[in-house]
């Protein structure tokens, strides 16, 4: 087994393991490793990485190793769309995982349902990653995280029952597919528990400047202020909040996850909560065996993109198990029929749309780390 690396047509494509010859089964990897939230492609990378090591070290599955084709989306739905392509018609990858950011996933998830080519993200949450503009499943695409409609509500009632909040503001990246479903979902949700959303504001993606929005949400003096965006907006708006006298909770979803994001806030996130798919502090087994794991290899806790990295990448060694030609449409059927299946976050049976159910863990930024809080079941 040797490491390999190429570059081709102008991406950067790793080929992590290379065995000769056409005897493995060839699998694509999208993830961000340059760009705006590459924490977040490096976590779901190294935690894709062990598993298929792990599953190589073994023996690979029903006699082939198992390659992984790398290749970097920088956060861009066009560059997703290239590499989608590369892998697809160059590669001729039997299976994809990734993307990482519901934006990103959304044009891959369309071209692997076009190509027939079946795709798990391991964390986009947003619920058209597997469903259509026509409403139907995309029946090739899978995922092995919870979807926002619940991430929404389970942060409203966190809002709404453990903080007490009555009133709540909510800032969101109008063109970013995940930050925008999150905060209508949680809007949804805390007026139908009973609270006032007293401003919905919207920016752009390049905005570094929050003081003018800031200022309006400041009038109202909400109880909470809802920020469903990724670390670096969120650290931002959470410093220039402070600095302008913003007094409210901050409340936020999975995109807070990220060893940066203390970096980017300062002490202005600590008392923040967010929602999330798992908590490294979990006493279950499963996960402590993953962290100590994890830990050995990599040198720090697992985030919850290496966290579900790992699972999509269990979940599509199962298939592949299932599937003894390593076919797409076989590996689609077996990746259906799986059920109870033990991952780190959980177990996981999908349900009519792609989706496992799961619960949801809420954390508090503290000036110690992050701090495990509670569990919310769908
Ligand atoms: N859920 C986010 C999205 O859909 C991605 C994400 C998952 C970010 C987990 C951080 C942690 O875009």
């Amino acid at each position: 087994m040797s490491l390999s690396r190429a570059v081709l047509a102008g991406f950067a494509t790793l080929t992590f393991l290379s065995c000769g010859g056409g005897n493995t089964i060839k699998v694509g990897l999208v993830v961000p490793l340059t760009g705006d939230i590459k924490t977040f492609g490096e976590s779901t990378r190294n935690g894709v990485m062990l598993a298929i090591d792990e599953a190589n070290a073994g023996g690979g599955v029903n006699g082939k190793k198992i390659e992984v084709i790398a290749t970097d989306d920088k956060n861009d739905p066009t560059e997703t769309g290239n590499a989608g392509s590369k892998l697809l018609d160059m590669d001729r990858v039997v299976a994809i995982i990734g993307s990482v950011s519901s934006k990103c996933s959304l044009p891959l998830s369309d071209k692997c349902q076009s190509a027939k080519i079946p795709m798990i993200t391991p964390t986009s949450t947003n619920p058209k990653v597997t469903v259509g503009e026509d409403g139907k499943r995309k029946d090739y695409i899978f995922r092995a995280c919870f979807i926002d409609p619940f991430q929404g509500t389970v942060g409203a009632k966190f809002a709404y029952d453990s903080l007490k909040a009555k009133t709540a503001a909510v800032m969101y990246d109008v063109g970013n597919d995940y930050s925008k479903g999150l905060a209508d979902y949680f809007k949804a949700a805390f007026e139908k528990d009973g609270g006032k959303v007293t401003s919905f504001e919207s920016y752009a993606k390049d905005d570094v400047d929050f003081s003018a929005l800031l200022t309006k949400i400041k009038q109202f003096s909400p109880d909470v202020l809802f920020i469903p965006d990724y670390y670096n907006k969120v650290g931002l708006i959470a410093r220039q909040a402070r600095q302008l006298g913003v007094k409210a909770v901050f409340l936020g979803g999975d995109g807070w996850d990220s060893p940066e994001m203390a970096k980017i806030a300062g002490d202005a996130i600590y008392g923040g909560y967010f929602t999330n798919h798992y908590s490294p502090d979990d006493p279950r087994p499963e996960v402590q065996e993953w962290v100590k794991k994890y830990q050995t290899k990599y040198g720090q806790k697992p985030d919850a993109l290496a966290t579900l990295g790992y699972d999509a990448a269990l979940l599509l060694i199962q298939a592949l198990k299932n599937a003894p030609n390593a076919k797409p449409d076989e590996i689609k059927a077996a990746l259906g029929a799986i059920k109870d299946f033990p991952c780190v976050s959980g177990k996981i049976t999908f349900d009519e749309w792609g989706n496992p159910i799961k619960s949801a863990a809420v954390l508090e930024y503290t000036k110690d780390g992050q701090k495990y809080v509670t569990t919310i079941n769908p």
